[in-house]
């Protein structure tokens, strides 16, 4: 039965663990609306990609108390800033120009719940712990809502007709 469960635990985490296909690369040069070129947009994207897959193991990570693992990753999180990769002297200044001061703000305040995670996970305090972990999840929905709605769709607006008030 146990062995069961934990079956189920580690085939479920695998699933989550591999890239859906919302998050299938696309091919350069497709509609986004941050306007970046091609080669910038793709450093983002797998920038993102990179924060989702520790985003979506540390799920697990919460439930079962691993302290050290979930302030590894919202470490790493903390510290992957775009604005600090390598970049030519024309990708900074094309991204200085390109993202938007609300962009910019929303990715700064992304960061420092990464850093309010990772402290929570060194207090060892699972409610906190809980709190800033999905404080980090709705940042990544701020952002996306206003700044990738044409690559994920389902921001749209609701379909007015759903609704009855
Ligand atoms: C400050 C803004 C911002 C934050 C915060 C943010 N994202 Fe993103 N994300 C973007 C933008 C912009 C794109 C690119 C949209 C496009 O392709 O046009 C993106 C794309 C992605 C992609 C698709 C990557 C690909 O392969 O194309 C994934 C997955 C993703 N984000 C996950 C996350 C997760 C998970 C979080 C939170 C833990 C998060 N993002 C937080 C702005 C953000």
């Amino acid at each position: 039965m146990v062995n069961r469960l934990l079956a189920a635990i580690i085939a479920c985490g695998c699933l989550v663990a591999s890239p859906g296909p919302s998050f299938a690369a696309q091919p350069a040069g497709t509609h986004q609306d941050l306007g970046l070129s091609p080669d910038l947009l793709e450093l983002l994207r797998a920038e993102m990609r990179e924060i989702a897959a520790g985003v979506q193991g540390m799920a697990l990570s919460v439930a079962t108390a691993n302290w050290q693992a979930i302030r590894a990753t919202s470490e790493q999180i903390r510290a992957s800033y775009i604005m600090e990769k390598k970049l030519t002297p024309d990708q900074a200044e094309e991204l200085a120009r390109a993202l938007p001061a609300q962009f910019k703000l929303l990715d700064a305040q992304f960061h420092q719940r990464a850093e309010k995670l990772a402290a929570a996970a060194q207090a060892r305090d699972p409610e906190l712990v809980v709190f800033h972990y999905s404080r980090l999840v709705e940042s990544c929905v701020a952002c996306h809502a206003s700044f990738a709605a044409a690559r994920f769709t389902g921001f749209a607006a609701p379909d007015p007709q759903v609704h009855h008030h």
